[in-house]
């Protein structure tokens, strides 16, 4: 099955980028093209069909997958950047890592107004990144319709974080 051989691919980095952390290192799965391919299929699978008018990812790893997921719904893809950058006019949000801060960046033409968009990252662990996008997405008055993550690590409270922005949380693994 698709969750446990996800698993099986990923490669724990033990302290890194820092001591203590575990990093989820995807590029053994980006080596599968198969593997590729399923995943993106059940990442459609999972959405049961939900209004999605565009798919936003969240670089960078949010791209990889991100623009496959677009294509595969047939609808545009929009990149939120870190800051400096997107090359036209942009809008931002600040937010809280566990040390310091960082912004995230969309062009400010990236979605009309009312637009459903699908959010789409590899790993949701906090919620900060995804957070901040989301708050892209509504300072241009669009909404977001749901997320769509490879792995969710459930242990850092991450989904009750998205709560206030969408209840539709879509993870392959666990
Ligand atoms: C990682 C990961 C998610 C985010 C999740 O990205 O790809 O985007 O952290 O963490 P959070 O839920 O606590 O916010 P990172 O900032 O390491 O950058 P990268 O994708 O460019 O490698
Ligand atoms: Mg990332």
């Amino acid at each position: 099955m698709l969750a446990a051989k996800i698993k099986a691919t990923l490669r724990d980095v033990p302290n890194f980028p820092k001591p203590g952390i575990i990093f989820k290192d995807i590029t053994p799965i980006l080596k599968d093209p198969a593997l590729c391919g399923e995943i993106t299929s059940a990442l459609v699978l999972q959405l049961n069909g939900i209004k999605i008018d565009v798919v936003a990812g969240i670089e960078s790893r949010g791209f990889l997958f991100g623009l496959a997921l677009a294509q595969a719904l047939d609808v545009p893809f929009v990149p939120i950047r870190k800051a400096g950058k997107l090359p036209y006019k942009t809008i931002q949000q600040s937010y809280e890592l566990e040390y310091g801060s960082a912004t995230l960046e969309v062009h400010e033409d990236a979605f009309g107004a009312g637009l459903q968009v699908l959010i789409h990252d590899d790993l949701l662990a906090t919620g900060g990144t995804v957070v901040a996008a989301s708050q892209l997405v509504e300072q241009l008055g669009a909404q977001v319709a749901g997320y769509s993550f490879l792995i969710s690590l459930g242990f850092l409270n991450g989904k009750e974080r998205l709560s206030s922005f969408s209840e539709d949380v879509y993870s392959l693994v666990d």
